[in-house]
């Protein structure tokens, strides 16, 4: 059902590779909540051709930017604004890779080149984003960035290796550049914090299913479908929730709350 609650707005989305991103789940309901946006992925990830599907189910076009790269970014910033008539209202930031996770390279044994490129895919890229939106005044007011992060920022999750700390240092961009860019425009920034989910970035952690299941069962609400956090998205791209920035928002059916529950107290209940 729609509410139409983005009728008017304008928007980017970044991070579209197929149909189980959850930036795919993001731009199908912002589509269907009225908004106009352009869909942004790295040229690389564009040769599947994916993308391309879903361009034409949200009636919009596919802009190739690496997100790493502020000449790509200013490019895409200026098309975007070009192509929508009119300044951005919202952007998803759903941009995350660890060549280490990827190559399986273990935590206590990094390589530092790699994690350099972690960090600047996964976290300074919202930097170079926010930044040169600001520098174009490419944002109108009360306008919404949301960026995905996950609780392995603040806890330990053996397998997430430093992708861990690319999503610490994602939050901590969320929060500076809050402050001012709020103080500047009225623009707010936040992280979506959601549960685990099987994608392809998902998938390619080590342990996945551990981590899917541990949390499933230890959530009181289990965890929270790709489907469910688009919704949550899109409140936060909506004029519903102008007062919310600088935040870390848990999108995780309550698991980052939890100390223990009856399933481990009936594991260690002596028998
Ligand atoms: N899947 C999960 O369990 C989970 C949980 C919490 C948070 N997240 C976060 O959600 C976000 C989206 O991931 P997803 O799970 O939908 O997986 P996904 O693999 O579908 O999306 C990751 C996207 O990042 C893009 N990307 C990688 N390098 C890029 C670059 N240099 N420039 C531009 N784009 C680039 C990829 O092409 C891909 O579209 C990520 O930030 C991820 O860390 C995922």
């Amino acid at each position: 059902m729609s509410n139409q609650l983005l009728a008017g707005k304008r928007g980017i989305i970044f991070g579209a590779l197929d149909e189980n991103s959850i930036a795919w789940k993001v731009a199908l309901k912002a589509h269907e909540q009225g908004a106009k946006f352009v869909l942004s992925n790295a040229p690389v990830a564009l040769r599947l051709g994916e993308i391309n599907k879903l361009a034409e189910q949200c009636s919009t076009v596919v802009i190739p930017a690496d997100a790493t790269s502020v000449e790509d970014l200013e490019k895409l910033i200026t098309q975007s604004v070009e192509h929508l008539g009119g300044k951005l209202d919202f952007i998803l930031h759903s941009i995350g890779m660890s060549p280490n996770v990827r190559k399986g390279k273990a935590y206590t044994d990094i390589n530092y080149e790699w994690f350099q490129k972690t960090l600047d895919i996964s976290s300074l890229s919202l930097h170079k984003l926010l930044q040169t939106c600001m520098k174009q005044d490419a944002i109108s007011e009360w306008g919404s960035v949301v960026a995905l992060t996950y609780i392995a920022a603040q806890r330990a999750f053996p397998g997430y290796g430093d992708m861990a700390d690319a999503k610490a240092t994602l939050e901590s961009i969320v929060r500076s550049f809050g402050y001012y860019y709020g103080n500047a425009k009225k623009v707010r920034v936040n992280s979506v914090s959601q549960s685990p989910t099987a994608t392809t970035a998902g998938s390619g952690i080590k342990g996945f299913d551990s981590f899917f299941g541990f949390a499933d069962k230890t959530s009181p609400l289990g965890n929270a479908p790709a489907e469910d956090c688009a919704n949550y998205c899109v409140t936060l791209f909506s004029d519903l929730t102008r007062y919310v920035t600088m935040q870390n928002l848990f999108h995780d059916g309550g698991f980052s709350k939890m100390g223990i529950n009856e399933l481990v107290v009936n594991e260690f209940t002596k028998k």
